[in-house]
């Protein structure tokens, strides 16, 4: 029997066993989420279930892509306040109740992305069935909202499978597969794809005790216990994340410190723990960069370009990564160079990046088959996307596309990786000239999520499409961008890098104008950045940039790339390091100006951040906000400099740097385009 109707989220079907078997399946949509509406039906839907009085329920979703993603995210940006935060979260608490009280046997059955509300779903059921792949990935994210579990999750994890591991998934918002999942204890049954039904159902038909932690899981529940590990998991998060900038993991800690005991009270704590957050500049901050994120990825929609072929030019330090990662995620990959010498370190550090992020045996391998050493360049005649990245050298870049486009398809994706050519330059070389769209990848490519798709008003507009739907395909974000001087990321990032290093040349030491770049939220500090980039590249970077820009490069930095002192790889630069780690001075007393040190390097970036608007070099400011997050790490919870801007005041901004200007010279010099910030911040002022 099946009740559904054309317009529901869900429905359920009873089979001749009595068995329900409750369907999520958001209408347009290609993934569930519980917005409210979907939890209202799927309470009402449970409702009916009781009075039908099935022999059990399995709940299980119709998308290909997964079990259920989560709250919708797009309903926090809505919250007016606290005490509305509350009531919804009360009401999603009380959904899960409804599930967790059925008088009869439940089972998720979990397929794909099972995260954040999803996951407190499946822990409100008896039991939890997963497919056994490396696709479905458990967990609950939240933190990286800025908030925690809501709806009874944190209430019924930590019980479930102790403090440790679920203070780990809470903490670090990780997600696991399977596998792990049961090893966990929070998974009773990992089956393959074939074997997923009838496991759900035999937990129906003839149901076991449900899962109990193990001793020593519970004893890190006890009361004597956990004033200890709390302490310990606060130093934990202190390493990672302060608590004027991020609160949420220590109201985690708090949470479960005080209330472990006592779900009920429990269960009341997270609503209102939760109801206060989510209303607070961090979550809000945060939800935004997520909400940016998601118009990046929306970026690809429509596109049907699938490319499954891939040959890399140049297996140095970017070339090599990009293979590695492209074949990483799926894609066939031939990789040249001017030698097989050349391209045998790339496969070695491809081989650790494959077992670092594949674990187990089978995939490694697979992946390895996928990425084909190729000196000769026979793969660029099968290639859906043809990527260079040799040295940044124009005269060099033109020539390789001479030989290359004879050879490529003819509608093949000709990219560069270049950092700093304009496509102007390197595209006279080619027969179609508008074949040609930067990709610009930032190092470490396995850890970079963006990437810059650089294009000018002659690159062809598929082309640049088609650049995007590969680097989704990749899993990474993208973000078009002018071709002008260093594009978007590093024209921003230069300035703010300079001026720390003018603060160091002027006596400030490293660590202090780091700690000050720290305070404010950058996940590293300029100086640390600088030597880690390499201060040949940065000074070569710096060069180009001050051509165009009309600003100057410290002498400081161009002494150090003539002693050689190139940063962390050269053993020395800014700071001397040991074993791979800056040696740091602790800081004895702070610099008589030290907030100024902050405020210098800040509005120096942000003078940047309103040139590039200006000037146009993203289409929409919130890219740009989006861009400086993925690509520089811009303090998150700030919600990206644009974001900033607004916070603070553009006025209070434009002033003080003003005072600068009067202070320290030009380099300060307010950009024209703070006349028109306000409108790019709120784009409905430039309506009048
Ligand atoms: P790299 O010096 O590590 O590697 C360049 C590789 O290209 C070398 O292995 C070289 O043998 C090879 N090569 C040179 N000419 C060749 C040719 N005609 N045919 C085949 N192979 C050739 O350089 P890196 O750092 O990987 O930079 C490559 C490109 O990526 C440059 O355009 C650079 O501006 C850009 N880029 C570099 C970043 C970085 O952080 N290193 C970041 C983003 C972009």
């Amino acid at each position: 029997m099946d009740t559904r109707s054309t317009e529901t989220d869900l429905y359920t079907v009873i089979d001749d066993d009595n068995v329900a078997w409750l369907h999520f399946d958001k209408q347009d949509s290609s993934t569930n989420v519980l917005s409210a509406q979907v939890l209202e039906t799927f309470y009402q839907e449970l409702l009916d279930l009781v009075e039908r009085a099935p022999r059990g329920l399995i709940i299980l979703s119709d998308k290909p892509n997964g079990f259920i993603a989560g709250a919708d995210v797009r309903e926090f940006t809505q919250l007016e306040n606290r005490d509305q935060a509350l009531v919804a979260i009360q009401r999603g608490q009380e959904v899960f109740d409804r599930l967790a009280a059925l008088p009869f046997p439940t089972v998720a059955l979990i397929h794909g992305f099972c995260v954040g509300g999803g996951l407190e779903l499946a822990l409100a059921c008896r039991y939890r069935v997963a497919r056994d792949d490396p696709g479905t990935r458990l967990g609950l994210p939240e933190v990286r909202l800025g908030i925690h579990p809501g709806f009874g999750g944190s209430v019924r994890l930590t019980p479930l499978v102790g403090a440790v591991h679920a203070m780990d998934l809470m903490l670090s918002g990780r997600t696991v597969d399977g596998r792990a999942a049961r090893r966990m204890g929070f998974v009773d049954h990992v089956v393959p794809e074939r074997h997923l039904h009838t496991a759900a159902c035999s937990l129906i038909l003839d149901p076991p005790f449900s899962h109990r932690a193990t001793k020593l899981q519970a004893l890190s529940n006890h009361a004597w216990v956990r004033p200890a590990l709390g302490a310990l998991l606060r130093r934990q998060v202190g390493k990672k994340a302060r608590a004027d900038h991020y609160p949420a993991p220590y109201a985690i800690i708090d949470l479960w410190q005080q209330h472990a005991d006592h779900a009920r009270d429990m269960m009341h704590a997270e609503a209102e723990s939760v109801a206060r957050l989510i209303v607070g500049p961090t979550a809000q901050n945060l939800i935004r960069v997520f909400l940016l994120q998601e118009t990046l990825k929306g970026l690809a929609r429509g596109s049907d370009f699938k490319p499954q072929r891939v040959h890399v030019i140049g297996a140095g330090v970017m070339g090599g990564d990009i293979a590695a990662w492209c074949a990483l995620r799926g894609l066939h990959v031939t990789l040249a160079d001017q030698s097989p010498e050349r391209i045998a370190p790339a496969i070695k550090r491809a081989h650790q990046l494959f077992k670092k992020r594949l674990k187990r045996p089978r995939p490694i391998q697979a992946a390895l088959d996928r990425l084909m050493p190729d000196h000769l360049g026979r793969g660029v005649a099968r290639a859906d996307v043809v990527i260079e990245a040799i040295f940044e050298d124009a005269d060099a870049k033109r020539a390789l596309y001479q030989q290359l486009e004879p050879r490529m398809q003819a509608d093949a994706v000709l990219a560069t990786n270049t950092s700093s050519i304009p496509l102007q330059e390197l595209r006279s070389a080619l027969q179609k000239p508008a074949r040609l769209v930067g990709l610009h990848f930032f190092n470490p490519v396995a850890k970079m999520q963006l990437v810059e798709i650089v294009r000018d008003s002659d690159t062809d507009a598929t082309t640049v499409a088609n650049a995007i739907a590969f680097t989704r395909k990749i899993d990474r974000l993208p973000l078009p961008v002018a071709s002008t001087p260093g594009f978007l990321v590093n024209r921003i990032l230069m300035p703010y890098l300079l001026e720390a290093v003018e603060l160091e040349h002027e006596g400030v030491p490293a660590t202090e104008i780091d700690t000050a770049a720290l305070d404010f939220g950058m996940p590293m500090g300029p100086v640390e950045l600088a030597d880690t980039v390499g201060l040949d590249i940065c000074l070569h970077v710096a060069e180009i940039l001050s051509a165009h820009l009309g600003t100057s490069v410290p002498q400081r930095l161009r002494d150090l790339v003539a002693q050689g002192q190139l940063g962390r790889k050269s053993g020395g630069g800014f700071y001397r390091y040991k074993k791979g780690k800056p040696v740091k001075e602790k800081i004895v007393h702070k610099h008589h100006y030290h907030s100024d040190i902050s405020d210098r390097m800040m509005l120096r970036m942000l003078n940047e951040v309103v040139a590039c608007l200006r000037e146009g070099v993203v289409d929409d400011p919130q890219h740009l906000d989006a861009g400086m997050v993925y690509g520089t790490g811009f303090a998150p919870f700030r919600g990206g400099p644009l974001h900033y801007i607004e916070t603070v005041g553009a006025d209070v901004l434009y002033q003080r740097l003003n005072d600068l200007e009067q202070r320290l010279g030009p380099r300060f010099k307010p950009d024209p385009g703070w006349e028109q910030v306000s409108g790019f911040v709120n784009p409905e002022n430039n309506n009048g």
